[in-house]
């Protein structure tokens, strides 16, 4: 409990045992035998789950809050099934569509800001996100309803780490409140598409509703998603895409602006790019493909941040584990944030050092999304995401850091910035003006 509520995060429990104790330790949480480890071989055949030996794992809080049909929480089988039918939304079409949508959002966004605006990166970020993740999954882009689900998603994420006591006033209980009225949106937009009084929409709900309707005629009803299994999907991948991609977005700004070079030599490619492509309405993917400096940006970013900093599993059997004995239904958690700033792994972890890809992409050892049958669905998706947001920043504002302290929020299940990083902005573009009119 002391660990969730340090401003050095709740991963610096983690981190004081491993130091102690080395790549693979056991120890007690909530009454349960959680097993942490670092080393990289031992990781990949986990999160492979080389001889089935492994499924996934979440707290009770999790599981409760999202669901017990969410792609996330849902054992080998049930999550075979979701996966099969969710991951054709992750067309390349669709991450087209999506990058376009995601650059409109940024640039409605960044037109507002002028020189001299103070910004909170990770509530702009988050609140850009929220609303891409709404118009991408259910078409909900602004009003009411687009309120009342930031609001709830936040009030989700906050109680992902709470203990699970039903009591009026428990931060558990404020989730799950929450969580119903997601989930009552979602279930007057289903009934809504189903009674045909909106069709017109091109969304993910839109293909999961389509693709039953498809099944249905070939009489393949046993692998129909129910409306349960939608709902529980949909707030998954807005959980899932919204808080991680702000605070991805937020630790990426504060690691270029600490290293002058790399925003040097970033700006020097991003301003070569909006030159090319000046009068161009949207960033496309295309154009995303040409910034190879950016990515290895992005990359190091991710890495240095450890956004999601270990990814739980549960052992189904007893097996042996970098020569220990796991017992049936103990709790493994590979600690990626370690294997991300391991020595013999990454030169000089701890500096944030862009150039050090391609060379330094060893198999398994970039842990950001995962790898194997559970690795996220939404990494092309927030990789754009990323870059689309780095494009337009540096080649439209220069900023001022209010706050640089590292502190990490209490209670975060994601390695969060306290201070959300507040900066203040000067126009590049005004600034030029100004520079002429001298
Ligand atoms: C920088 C942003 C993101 C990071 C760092 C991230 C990271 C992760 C990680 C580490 C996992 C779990 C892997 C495991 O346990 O092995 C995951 C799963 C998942 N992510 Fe992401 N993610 C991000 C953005 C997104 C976005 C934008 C979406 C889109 C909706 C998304 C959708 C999902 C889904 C659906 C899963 C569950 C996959 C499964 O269990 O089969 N994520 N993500």
């Amino acid at each position: 409990m002391a660990a969730i509520n340090s401003t050095k995060g709740v991963y610096e429990f983690v981190r004081l045992r491993r130091l102690r104790y080395g790549n693979c330790f056991k120890t007690k949480l909530f009454g349960e035998t959680h097993v942490f480890i670092s080393s990289k071989d031992s990781a990949k055949s986990i999160l492979r789950n080389e001889g089935g030996k492994f499924s996934k794992k979440y707290i009770k809080s999790i599981s409760k809050l999202l669901g017990p049909d969410s792609l996330l929480c849902a054992a080998e089988q049930h999550h075979k099934l979701i996966r099969s039918r969710l991951v054709s939304l992750f067309s390349p079409h669709s991450l087209s569509s999506f990058v376009q949508l995601f650059d409109r959002l940024v640039v409605e966004a960044t037109s507002t800001w002028t020189c001299g605006t103070l910004l909170i990166i990770q509530d702009e970020a988050l609140k850009l996100a929220c609303k891409a993740m709404c118009k991408m999954l259910i078409s909900i882009e602004n009003g009411d309803e687009l309120m009342v689900m930031q609001k709830s998603v936040t009030c989700v994420s906050e109680a992902m780490l709470a203990l699970p006591l039903r009591l009026p006033w428990t931060r558990f209980y404020k989730g799950l409140q929450a969580r119903k009225r997601i989930m009552d949106i979602l279930e007057k937009v289903i009934s809504e598409r189903r009674r045909e009084i909106a069709t017109c929409h091109v969304d993910f709900l839109q293909q999961l509703l389509a693709n039953d309707d498809k099944k249905l005629e070939k009489d393949e009803v046993i692998t129909r998603l129910t409306d349960e299994e939608i709902k529980d999907n949909i707030l998954t991948m807005i959980i899932a895409g919204q808080d991680t991609i702000a605070i991805a977005i937020t630790w990426m700004i504060k690691f270029v602006d600490e290293n002058q070079e790399v925003l040097n030599e970033l700006k020097k490619e991003q301003v070569e790019i909006e030159k090319k492509y000046r009068g161009r309405v949207n960033l496309t993917l295309e154009t995303l493909s040409e910034m190879q400096y950016a990515s290895k940006v992005v990359k190091e970013a991710l890495r240095m941040a450890s956004v999601v900093q270990w990814l739980p599993r549960v052992a189904l059997e007893d097996c042996e584990i970098e020569g220990f004995e796991i017992k049936k239904g103990w709790n493994i958690n590979i600690d990626a944030r370690s294997i991300h700033h391991d020595p013999s792994v990454h030169s000089d972890p701890n500096v944030f050092k862009p150039s050090r890809f391609p060379s330094e992409s060893k198999p398994n050892s970039f842990l950001a999304f995962g790898v194997g049958g559970r690795m996220c669905l939404g990494k092309n998706m927030a990789e754009g995401m990323m870059l689309v947001f780095l494009h337009r920043f540096v080649t439209r504002f220069k900023w001022k850091v209010i706050d640089s302290d590292s502190s990490i929020q209490k209670s975060a299940l994601f390695n969060k910035l306290k201070s959300g990083y507040p900066v203040r902005l000067i126009n590049v573009k005004e600034e030029d003006m100004n520079k002429k009119v001298m």
